[in-house]
């Protein structure tokens, strides 16, 4: 197991190119299940999610191929519905899209119940009201959720929450249901078109997705096509954050600046100099940061993935900001970590007041989940001294080579093999 090391205080500057999305990748695989010919897509980041999804398509007998320019190619013909009660499973919670993939092409699936970061209750609910309303019988029984159907008939489904997950997860299964499906209160997240365009190439018939009501009329059969990926906004937000914390003058690549909408405002709200063209945006340096309060929202409002490393950011700047997480209560298992690096924060319940300027100190920190992850390593690069942050595998999942991509704007970063006295004390 390796820690990560950071030598921080050092200004950066150049340019940083974002990879696909994750969370459009972990909906975009399993989503090749449903075609009965091979399936491309281009653009996949090397994250550790990803070759995960690989060996569960492989698990159920498809052929897959990994390009190390993350070209994935997936032929999904000799696919069979493989129940899947437990192990990779467990690795990453959008392994639940293998629910609405196997159930829309085979009507049956049994699936373990997903893993992933642990934010608080993070219930399916919504995806099982929609599988049931499609025809399904679900049940859950000792830890996996077991789904079997006649056939699946077209329903209108409204969702009770907003959920990124369930509205992908009933589009997956919908687009091979017989007749119309209406998902109302749906999720308007760019992976939820993604995913919709995908489907679409390969044959579905689905209007409105980005908008709050999609319309799908199932088909019979789906089938192969090349597709490319959507760059991510989270990993762009994270670094036009990271820019605003210790640049001084980054160019994010690869981005849309549609999608950032929110963040770019927030930042320009802070002081920082922001500025956008078609697949970039630069971050200029801002001597002086105003503190601002922030409240995550479903999109296109700020997201919940960008509040924990916005918290690390507001440690620069002037006053007392107020970080509201409405869609995940306990996703402030990093304000500890970054306390221990001289952060004055106290948790409120939803809410984490955070008042600076402070300068961050280095300490040895450990990453709870993805996003502490990325704040953590953002509050190492702004600290003085040496940080060393544990719980990899958490970053691996979801930023791909994020080493290198931070020694190109003159990091002093890298990875170390822990020692067996550190493993020893990670047990306990
Ligand atoms: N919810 C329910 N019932 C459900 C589904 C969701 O109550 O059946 C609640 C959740 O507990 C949460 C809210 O609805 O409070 C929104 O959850 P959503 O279903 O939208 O989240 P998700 O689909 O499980 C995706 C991303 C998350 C991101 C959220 C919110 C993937 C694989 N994950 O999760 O990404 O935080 O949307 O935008 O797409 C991350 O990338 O670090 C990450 C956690």
């Amino acid at each position: 197991m390796e820690k990560l090391k950071i030598a921080g205080g050092y200004p950066l500057e150049g340019t940083i190119k974002v990879s696909g999305a994750k969370n459009s990748a972990v909906a975009l695989i399993p989503a090749t299940i449903l075609a009965d010919s091979p399936v491309t897509i281009e653009g996949l980041p090397d994250i550790s999610d990803v070759r995960t999804l690989k060996d569960l398509l492989e698990e159920i007998g498809g052929t897959v191929s990994l390009g190390d320019d993350g070209e994935m190619n997936v032929d999904p013909s000799s696919m069979v519905s493989m129940p899947l009660p437990s192990g990779k499973v467990k690795k990453l919670r959008a392994s639940y899209y293998l629910m609405g993939a196997m159930l829309g092409r085979f009507k049956k699936a049994v699936i373990g119940l997903p893993g992933g970061c642990h934010l608080g209750p993070r219930p399916i609910d919504q995806h099982i009201k929609g599988f049931e309303a499609l025809g399904a019988e679900v049940t859950n029984e000792q830890g996996a959720i077991y789904l079997r159907a006649e056939e699946l008939r077209g329903a209108r489904i409204y969702l009770d929450v907003v959920s990124v997950g369930a509205t992908i997860n009933i589009m997956l299964a919908a687009v091979r249901a017989k007749g119309r499906t209406v998902i109302e209160n749906a999720a308007k997240e760019p992976e939820i078109i993604d995913v919709a365009t995908l489907l679409s190439n390969m044959g579905a018939k689905i209007k409105g997705a980005g908008t709050d009501v999609i319309r799908i009329d199932g088909v019979d059969e789906l089938h192969g096509c090349r597709h490319t990926i959507i760059p991510d906004r989270i990993e762009a937000g994270t670094f036009m954050i990271l820019a605003a914390a210790v640049g001084k003058g980054v160019l994010v690549d690869n981005v849309i600046p549609l999608h950032m909408e929110s963040v770019i405002a927030k930042l320009r709200e802070m002081g920082v100099p922001v500025e956008t063209n078609d697949d970039q945006i630069f971050i200029g340096r801002a001597d002086k940061l105003k503190a601002v309060d922030v409240k995550t929202l479903v999109y296109p409002g700020f997201p919940t993935d960008l509040q924990q490393p916005f918290t690390t950011l507001l440690n620069r700047a002037e006053g007392s900001a107020v970080v509201t997480d409405t869609i995940y209560s306990a996703r402030f298992k990093h304000i500890d970590e970054l306390r221990r690096m001289n952060a004055t924060i106290k948790v409120e319940g939803r809410s984490a007041i955070v008042n600076g300027p402070v300068q961050l100190q280095g300490a040895k920190v450990k990453a709870s989940d993805l996003r502490a992850g990325a704040a953590l390593v953002i509050a190492g690069l702004m600290g003085e001294g040496v940080t060393e942050v544990t719980g990899l595998e958490h970053i691996d999942r979801g930023y791909s080579d994020l080493v290198e991509k931070l020694e190109g704007l003159g990091a002093t970063i890298w990875r170390e093999k822990m020692t067996e006295e550190e493993l020893e004390q990670l047990k306990s």
